[in-house]
């Protein structure tokens, strides 16, 4: 895994916009899954704006739904179809059927995780993906304790979950389980970018590149994936001893193709 340290959030979020930029021009096809969350909103911002600047053609890559919150429907604004829609899809002007996501008000969550898992497989897997790290450590919603062999699934949300996704909604609203790509998906990626800034995600940052990797922070068992960029601004960093890194972690760039 390569660790890579950005000054601030907008250095941070202009090297990872270039990154997904640099990817679709190389790949056109490229498959892309992409976190919802505040992490990435400046680099969706600037993706966009990028894109539209350099007429990068999105038209033929596919875009797969990291997770989504269960009983949220797609129109109300905490749901992550419609951070997706509003942020990336709308903009870039990115057609329904380039884009497979979890229906949080499915009755059927088994059936709707055989979906996502099949037009994964059907796509030919990730190209790349992009996850955001909860204050808990999770990644999508594979919770502290969260399976390692498991694909897409439905799972019950960490009360640090509940109260802190309660930040995406305008009013109080139950949100106590998730539908999520597991970590089988996610180690499977074949590029995989973990973002985090700030100083709240300075302490779980250190846990999951420092300590024993453990499924008790998920955030940590990126450090497998043999190719995993992990990119933080300064405040994020802070608690990390940047003199005795785990071996298998080194500082380095993004390489976009
Ligand atoms: C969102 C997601 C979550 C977030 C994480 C961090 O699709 O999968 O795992 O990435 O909760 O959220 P923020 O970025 O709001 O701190």
């Amino acid at each position: 895994m390569q660790l890579n340290i950005y000054k601030d959030y907008q250095s941070l979020s202009e090297s990872t916009a270039n990154t997904l930029i640099e990817t679709v021009i190389s790949n056109p096809t490229a498959v892309l899954c992409l976190a919802t969350g505040d992490t990435p909103k400046l680099t969706y911002e600037l993706l966009v704006n990028k894109a539209i600047e350099r007429k990068v053609d999105f038209s033929r890559c596919t875009f797969i739904g990291l997770d989504e919150w269960v009983g949220i429907p797609p129109r109300i604004e905490g749901s992550c179809r419609f951070f997706l829609q509003s942020r990336i899809f709308g903009p870039l002007n990115i057609q329904e059927s380039q884009v497979h996501l979890f229906d949080g008000m499915s009755h059927d969550p088994r059936d709707e995780c055989s979906r996502m898992d099949d037009a994964i497989v059907t796509k030919g897997g990730i190209d790349l993906m992009l996850v955001g790290v909860g204050v808990n450590g999770h990644i999508g919603f594979n919770e502290p304790g969260a399976g390692t062999d498991v694909y897409s699934h439905l799972v019950d949300l960490h009360g640090i979950t509940q109260s802190v996704g309660q930040k995406y909604f305008t009013g109080i609203v139950q949100i106590k389980q998730g539908l999520t790509l597991g970590f089988k998906t996610i180690l499977q990626s074949k590029k995989l970018i973990m973002i985090a800034n700030g100083l709240k995600k300075a302490a779980v940052m250190q846990k999951a590149l420092e300590e024993e990797i453990t499924t008790d922070v998920p955030a940590g068992l990126v450090r497998a994936h043999p190719f995993c960029w992990t990119v933080l601004d300064e405040e994020a960093a802070s608690l990390l001893n940047l003199q005795i890194l785990p071996e298998e972690i080194v500082m380095g760039h993004i390489k976009a193709t």
